[in-house]
This record gives C-alpha cells, sequence and structure tokens, in this order.
C-alpha cells in the first residue's frame, strides 16, 4: 500500500516505475523511494535473519539507526535498505547472519 493523495503533501505525483530483483522475484519499485519502501509495498516484512538465534527481522527505526533492515544490495552486505534509494535493476537478497560479498547466491 502507498499513499497516494496525502492531506498536506497533496496528490503524488506520477512516479517512475521501475523493476528490482529481490530474492529471484522482480516486484515493482519506484525510483528513488527506500528499498524497504518497495519491499513493504510488495507485502515482503523480513529483511534478514539473526547471526545466533536466525531470528527474522524487518523495518524498526525505519530511519537508519537500528541496522534491523540490513539486506545484500547488489552483492554488497549490511546495506541498510530503509534509508537507501531504489535504482532500476537492483539484486536484493534476504541476509543471513553478517552476510557474504556477491550474496549467498553468486
Ligand atoms: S529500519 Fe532501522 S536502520 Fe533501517
Amino acid at each position: 500500500m502507498r499513499v497516494e493523495e496525502h492531506p498536506i503533501l497533496g496528490e503524488m505525483k506520477k512516479p517512475n516505475v521501475v523493476e528490482i530483483e529481490v530474492d529471484g522475484e522482480i516486484i515493482p519499485a519506484i525510483e528513488g523511494e527506500p528499498i524497504a519502501a518497495a519491499l513493504l509495498a510488495a507485502g515482503k516484512s523480513i529483511f534478514r535473519y539473526t547471526r545466533k538465534r536466525n531470528e527474522p527481522r524487518g523495518v524498526f527505526c525505519a530511519i537508519g539507526r537500528c541496522t534491523d533492515c540490513m539486506m545484500v544490495v547488489d552483492g554488497i552486505p549490511n546495506v541498510r535498505t530503509c534509508v537507501t534509494p531504489v535504482r532500476a535493476g537492483m539484486k536484493i537478497q534476504t541476509q543471513h547472519g553478517l552476510g557474504e560479498f556477491g550474496g549467498p547466491l553468486s
């Protein structure tokens, strides 16, 4: 769900919709929006699993402070997706533990 008409900000301008790949699945996203927003709009809420207990984590603070939203983005682990803007063609993977450069699928 996205807010397309806001009482203060007004109507949303026509977005530039692009495609990103998330764990092998292509989903639509708005260029420039935080990756986390695109994932939540696509119904995805688990972004990583913790190292010790393998517990799921997702968006918590949404301002780049808590690191719960870290994922592997274009092969780089520990990217905070709540403050990283979408670019067309990004490859995003759920992060397990501390993550690996190149990601688990490479
Ligand atoms: S949700 Fe806290 S850093 Fe992204």
